[in-house]
């Protein structure tokens, strides 16, 4: 080496070349871990990415965040980028969790990248380390046993008219809703307490492909302008707040919500801002919170876990069959959230301010 290249030279050439991004020090040493999200079009999935990134990033991680728009294309793309920038780690939460990912993340694997399911379970892998969601199952229980109360069915009222939606088919998330709600509401289909005027209550029937608000805005419209000219619909499960929303604006749309017709009793998920404001006025009338700042915790757990060749902490080694091997997973615990609670559920944990809410005018008025 030329005497002139002296040591502190040379550091000075490392800092200029890392300045520019020529080289990288930022935490690379420690692991870098690719974060591939579905679509940045629902509040959850961006609160779900900025706290991984934030808790990666704090703990001196590199983190390559990417949102896929929902178009399953857009994340094969983005997790084969993510392994040619030399990833330790993918954090995948699918768009189409069946087999569409199956040869990417073999390739990711044949490079020695561990592999988290984010949420959504990866179907049809060897690959998955491991799986970071909620109680699916007892997100479903929760909405019906929300319907069950508030018609007072258990009371042994009604019969009420309901109406049944699911998630989207390649989902597997959607069955175990689907399957939660109808563990609670079947009985009382049977029985003839709740009635579907449409017959529609098998899971295809209901099921809106990629939890579109407007692929069920549209079916709701039908469904009224079929069943409901006469009768009253009391009540809809809807798995996902998005839908809820979608259903809502259907709903409004032939009167229901004003003087005399009284919004049907509606479910949703994610507590997402405008579901709340919506439960909040009166329109929605419950979601399902599943906190994304805990499983953002447990996916870095995971992560951190796979680098240091350690096991991760899990819960459940039964439940999710992903076709290929039994993905051990951690199912964090869903809760239920309505007008009485949504104040010390949600803003209690700082999850929303009472501002994010417009609480804060509501009071003022
Ligand atoms: C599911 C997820 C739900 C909801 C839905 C639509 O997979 O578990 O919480 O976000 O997707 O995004």
């Amino acid at each position: 080496m030329r005497k002139w290249l002296s040591v502190p030279i040379l550091l000075l050439l490392m800092l200029f070349l890392s300045a520019c991004g020529v080289i990288d020090t930022s935490g690379s040493e420690k692991g870098y871990i690719g974060i591939s999200m579905p679509t940045k079009s629902s509040e959850r999935w961006v609160n779900d990415g900025e706290n991984m990134k934030k808790q990666f990033e704090k703990l001196g991680y590199k983190t390559d965040l990417q949102y896929a728009e929902d178009v399953v294309e857009n994340q094969t793309a983005q997790i084969e980028n993510m392994i040619t920038k030399g990833v330790d780690v993918l954090v995948v939460a699918p768009i189409d969790g069946q087999a569409a990912l199956t040869t990417v993340l073999e390739r990711a694997h044949k490079q020695g990248i561990k592999i988290i399911a984010y949420d959504r379970l990866i179907q049809y892998s060897d690959y998955i380390d491991y799986y970071a969601t909620f109680d699916n199952f007892q997100v479903g229980v929760l909405q019906g046993q929300y319907i069950e109360q508030k018609l007072g069915l258990k009371d042994g009222k009604g019969p009420f008219n309901i109406e049944i939606f699911a998630g989207s088919p390649d989902d597997n998330n959607a069955y175990f809703f689907f399957d939660g709600a109808m563990s609670i509401l079947q009985p009382y289909i049977d029985s003839g307490r709740l009635v579907v005027k449409s017959g529609q209550t098998k899971f295809n029937q209901g099921a809106t492909l990629r939890w579109d608000g407007a692929v069920a805005q549209a079916r709701m419209d039908n469904l009224l302008s079929a069943y409901y000219t006469e009768d009253r619909l009391d009540a809809v499960l809807s798995p996902y707040d998005g839908i809820s929303i979608g259903v809502i604006s259907s709903l409004k749309g032939i009167g229901y919500g004003s003087a005399g017709k009284p919004m049907p009793v509606i479910t949703g998920q994610d507590a997402e801002l405008a579901s709340i404001k919506s439960i909040i006025h009166g329109q929605q009338t419950q979601t399902i919170f599943k906190d994304t700042r805990q499983l953002a915790e447990k996916a870095v757990d995971m992560a951190t876990a796979v680098l240091n060749g350690e096991k991760a902490d899990v819960n459940d080694t039964k439940t999710y069959d992903n076709g290929a091997k039994i993905v051990p997973s951690f199912l964090l615990n869903p809760v239920s959230v309505d007008q009485t609670n949504y104040d010390s559920v949600l803003v209690g944990s700082g999850y929303y301010t009472a501002e994010q809410l417009g609480q804060k005018e509501e009071v003022a008025q």
